[in-house]
């Protein structure tokens, strides 16, 4: 009788044990981006973080990160069955596996010299023989566009044609005129285009009827960083200043 009560107690023992196993490798474990949307501008680094939660360690765990539309990982770390890891083609030299916090499950790839082709969704990708868990980066990539230019045409009748071109933004800026007094003057044309690496080329004009306007400004808006650049057209009686 002794014997039958300690055996099953020494059973539920075995029990409890075998399901805390269970219970500390899937409870509620899950990795987390601790930011989703990143902003990176073209040229500078950008860093893409992974969290597992509760904090662990990550170190014998495969953690790749890959892009819809990419047949290769972007970074490929083999955890204990290899001390390198594989990068993508196209970002060899460019990438760094950050990995001081693997301990606590935390991990992060450095992508320096960002191009527009960065731009889009990143998943990191946790992976040991009984579990895979996933989170996702969105990264957006912006570039300011540095020389704006107005180019000023007469026609030959009451009036003159000022065009506004600039180049390289990302995305697609938005543009408009404005005068003196800043209110918005409706364009008459506008249109764009991208060049190999992706960046936009606009292009507006405005037919300008009111000789006695003293000022036209070109405006160009980053919708992305909300950053704009503004080119000023200052018009006298027979001089025109184009002044940025
Ligand atoms: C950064 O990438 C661009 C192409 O996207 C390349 O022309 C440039 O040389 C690179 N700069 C550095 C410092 O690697
Ligand atoms: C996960 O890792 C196991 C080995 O630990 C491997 O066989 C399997 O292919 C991996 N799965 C994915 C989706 O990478
Ligand atoms: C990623 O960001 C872009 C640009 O902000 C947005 O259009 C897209 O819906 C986002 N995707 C996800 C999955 O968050
Ligand atoms: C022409 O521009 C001047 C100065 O901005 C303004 O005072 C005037 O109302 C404008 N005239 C017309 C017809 O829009």
């Amino acid at each position: 009788m002794m014997k039958l009560t300690y055996s099953y107690i020494s059973g539920y023992h075995i029990c409890l044990i075998f399901l805390q196993v269970i219970a500390s490798t899937s409870e509620n474990l899950m990795v987390t981006a601790p930011i989703e949307h990143l902003v990176a501008r073209v040229g500078v680094q950008a860093e893409l973080s992974c969290q597992v939660t509760p904090p662990r360690s990550v170190e014998y765990m495969e953690v790749r990160w890959f892009r819809s539309g990419h047949s290769k990982p972007v970074y490929l770390y083999k955890g204990s069955h290899g001390a390198n890891g594989e990068a993508a083609p196209e970002y060899v030299n460019r990438i760094e596996f950050v990995k001081e916090a693997i301990g606590k499950g935390k991990v992060a790839l450095r992508i320096h010299n960002i191009s527009i082709s960065d731009d889009g969704l990143y998943q990191c990708l946790f992976n040991d023989s009984a579990f895979s868990y996933v989170a996702s980066t969105n990264l957006s990539v912006a570039a300011f566009g540095l020389k704006t230019q107005i180019h000023v045409q007469s026609p030959g009748f009451g009036g003159i044609i000022v065009e506004c071109f600039t180049a390289g933004w990302f995305p697609r800026p938005q543009m408009e005129w404005r005068d003196s007094k800043g209110e918005v003057v409706p364009y008459d044309s506008i249109s764009h285009s991208q060049d190999g690496e992706r960046f936009f080329h606009m292009k507006t004009t405005l037919l300008l009827r009111n000789q006695s306007q003293e000022s036209i400004t070109c405006c160009v808006l980053n919708p992305l960083t909300g950053e704009e650049k503004q080119t000023n057209l200052i018009l006298a009686s027979n001089e025109i200043y184009n002044k940025e």
